[in-house]
């Protein structure tokens, strides 16, 4: 799903947006900082985002809050049985930040299938396109 993520925010017409992947356990609120917008991806994991994903709100919260208000972000979430947990979660976090949601969250449930991966490609594209000049 990262890959087609990237593949869409990296389409033709928008070099000007420039793009930085980050492994959650390694993002930092310096990443945050200096983005303009921000697409999280996880795994749904006992109904939650992944520790990974939780490890970096931990660590990243206190200074993004007042500090990123606004701030445009995606979001997708692949599981096996139930994703809703894990979409709420964030999206509760997200708010709490004040951050906007930019575009409608991708959830795939089971194999990933090309129509899903589609969707993973619009939402990079359309978050990069919201972010051009
Ligand atoms: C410990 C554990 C808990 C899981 N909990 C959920 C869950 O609550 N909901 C769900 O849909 N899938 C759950 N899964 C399945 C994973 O979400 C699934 O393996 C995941 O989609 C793999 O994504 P990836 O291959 O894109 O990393 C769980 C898997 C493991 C190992």
């Amino acid at each position: 799903m990262l890959e087609h993520v990237l593949a869409g925010a990296g389409a033709p017409g928008l070099e000007s947006v420039h793009v930085h992947s980050r492994p959650a356990l390694e993002a930092d609120a310096a990443d945050v900082l200096a983005a303009d917008g921000v697409v999280l991806g996880t795994p749904a994991n006992l109904g939650y985002m992944s520790g990974a994903l939780k490890h970096f709100f931990d660590t990243t919260y206190n200074e993004c809050l007042g500090t990123t208000a606004s701030l445009p972000y995606g979001m997708f979430v692949h599981g096996e049985s139930d994703t809703a947990g894990a979409l709420l979660a964030i999206e509760k976090i997200a708010t709490g930040l004040d951050w906007r949601l930019a575009q409608p969250p991708r959830s795939s449930i089971g194999p990933l299938t090309e129509s899903a991966l589609d969707q993973c490609w619009e939402l990079g594209a359309a978050m990069a396109a919201g972010l051009t000049t």
